[in-house]
């Protein structure tokens, strides 16, 4: 496990106003003051990041955004987001390609084009991967591989070891159930083999392997152990405070 441990919060477009997007932020904030050995990193959406913000003496909660543009310059791009306008927010951290946002277009050049944006910018890409059935022949393998890599073109050997590596299997996201811990073991190896092929075993070894598709406070501590994971990237959990407090707090309670 690579320290610090890594929690995640992707809100997605949730809650529905800024009043309660305020409230959830301000409890999580509370519940991160005690934790010892555990980075908690909230992802709201665009419009509630500069109202839930701010690194505070009094807690440890971190900004982060769930995509980014992938263009660097200010100009005629309507709709867009720069990291630039992102870092002056205060965040930190920038979720790239999740599956929903490639459902609806995002290609792998499109994310590798982001993550160097990310990259470039100094701030800390979560690369999200992970395959759409699980195929008993493995071919799920040879998808996931591809998609590191096509995501990945282009990027330094020194700029690799910043990127965080969010593998969500598309068929546990908003599911009932997460994928077995085990089987999350043995998909975090083959991640980082990848990676090691790719970037080498120096690299491979220090990047952060997230795993995110249903998890909440109930199965984190299953998923972190077992799963061998160095962190968590939550969905649904991390907008209902007491679920996400007792989470962050069971992975902060895990040696
Ligand atoms: P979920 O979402 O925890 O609601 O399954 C995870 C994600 O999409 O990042």
């Amino acid at each position: 496990m690579n320290h610090p441990k890594l929690v995640v919060g992707n809100w997605k477009m949730n809650p529905a106003t800024v009043a309660e997007a305020k409230k959830i932020a301000s409890r999580i904030k509370i519940a991160t003051a005690k934790l010892e050995h555990t980075d908690v990193v909230i992802c709201p959406p665009l419009a509630f990041i500069a109202p839930c913000s701010g690194r505070g003496k009094h807690h440890k909660m971190l900004m982060g955004a769930q995509t980014v543009s992938p263009e660097t310059e200010s100009g005629p791009h309507t709709g867009e987001v720069s990291v630039m306008m992102l870092r002056d927010l205060g965040v930190e951290y920038v979720i790239v390609g999740h599956s929903e946002q490639r459902k609806r277009g995002d290609t792998d050049e499109m994310v590798s084009r982001r993550l160097k944006a990310v990259l470039e910018s100094g701030l800390t890409p979560i690369l999200c991967i992970g395959e759409t059935v699980r195929d008993d022949s493995g071919a799920y393998l040879g998808s996931l591989k591809n998609q590191i890599k096509a995501s990945c073109a282009d990027i330094s050997y020194k700029d690799a070891k910043k990127i965080i590596i969010a593998y969500e299997p598309i068929w546990a996201i908003g599911a009932t159930e997460a994928m077995k811990p085990e089987d999350i073991y043995e998909t975090s190896l083959f991640v980082k083999k990848v990676f090691s092929d790719l970037f080498g075993a120096e690299t491979s070894s220090k990047i952060k392997v997230l795993y995110g598709g249903s998890v909440t406070f109930r199965n984190a501590h299953d998923i972190m152990v077992i799963g061998k994971v160095d962190g968590l990237l939550v969905g649904r959990e991390s907008v209902n405070a007491p679920g996400f407090i007792e989470l962050i707090k069971v992975v902060d309670g895990i040696k």
